[in-house]
């Protein structure tokens, strides 16, 4: 890994609270993000990683987000500690923000009564104000009062965000270049890594069948085959995502794969935007 002297030079120690990293695609916005996550662990602190990305995520499936604190006296990436996930359905942010924002609050909240110092908050690279992403950043930053706000530019594209943050407001702005060695991902490439997360996820799944009477259905019994699924808690948290295989009308069950083994404590059957196939692992958008 690259470390830019400006990297190095970043006094991260100081602020508490969330740490939230923003900037367009392929800035290297997740690798700042483990990097600052391993110095903070080394200086001892209680630190929790929020990856906030359901395209392109590094502690979990697609089509999620994922919250994970670290143990105490460890530096690895990623933390080993308990873990806390929403689903968000989709791999976009578009049609999703505000699951994306309310999962972000619930999941910083965690951290907090987990005992966590400081949440490193890794965002997704959605920041074209054209396309809601100036907005999507701005009710974040409202909503979570980060107590800094890292920003990886190369080329003007976030003074929209930047211009105001520079002027006042509530976080403590910090802005860097991206590092010479970032690669920019293709769809290709982004597509695979995606199968990857999902392969790792279900690497030990089985069949499982579920009651849908039994539970609430967001947003209703309108399955499609192969749909990406989420068995959630009460409090709204995934206890395991499921890959739809069969309904049955008559029963009202559906088949899941999936490596959840029970469904003690699953109260909610959330039905994605996306359709994955168990061979391959490769997502396509559901039509609904
Ligand atoms: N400082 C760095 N040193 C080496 N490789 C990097 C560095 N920053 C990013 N990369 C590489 O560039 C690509 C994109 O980086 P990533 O951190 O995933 O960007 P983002 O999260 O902003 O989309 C990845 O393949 C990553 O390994
Ligand atoms: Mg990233």
């Amino acid at each position: 890994m690259d470390i830019p002297e400006a990297w190095e030079q970043l006094a991260v120690a100081e602020p508490r609270g969330v740490i939230m990293i923003v900037g367009a695609p392929d800035m290297g916005k997740s690798t700042l993000a483990r990097h600052l996550y391993g110095r903070l662990c080394a200086e001892g602190r209680t630190v929790a990683f929020l990856d906030g990305d359901p395209g392109q995520s590094t502690l979990g499936p697609p089509a999620t987000m994922t919250l994970a604190l670290g143990l105490p006296g460890e530096v690895a990436f990623p933390p080993g500690g308990p873990q806390w996930r929403r689903f968000v359905g989709a791999v976009s942010p578009r049609g999703h923000m505000l699951t994306l924002v309310v999962a972000a609050a619930r999941l910083a909240v965690a951290a907090q009564m987990a005992g966590a110092e400081t949440v490193i908050y890794d965002t997704t690279g959605l920041v074209d104000p054209a396309q809601g992403g100036l907005n999507l950043k701005l009710a974040k930053i409202n909503l979570l009062q980060p107590a800094a706000v890292i920003a990886i530019q190369r080329d003007n594209e976030l003074e929209p965000l930047l211009a105001p943050l520079r002027r006042g407001g509530p976080a403590r702005l910090i802005e860097l270049a991206p590092s010479e060695a970032v690669s920019p991902r293709d769809q290709l490439t982004r597509q695979a890594h995606r199968a990857q997360q999902f392969s790792r996820y279900f690497s030990d799944a089985h069949t499982l069948s579920v009651a849908w009477d039994q539970m609430a259905i967001f947003p209703g019994p309108v399955f499609a085959y192969n749909q990406l699924v989420a068995l959630e808690d009460p409090a709204g948290f995934v206890r395991g995502l499921g890959i739809l295989r069969q309904a049955d009308f008559q029963k009202r069950r559906v088949v899941l794969h999936t490596p959840l083994a029970s469904l003690a404590d699953v109260s909610a059957l959330r039905l994605g935007d996306l359709a994955v196939d168990p061979r391959t692992y490769r997502d396509q958008r559901v039509m609904g």
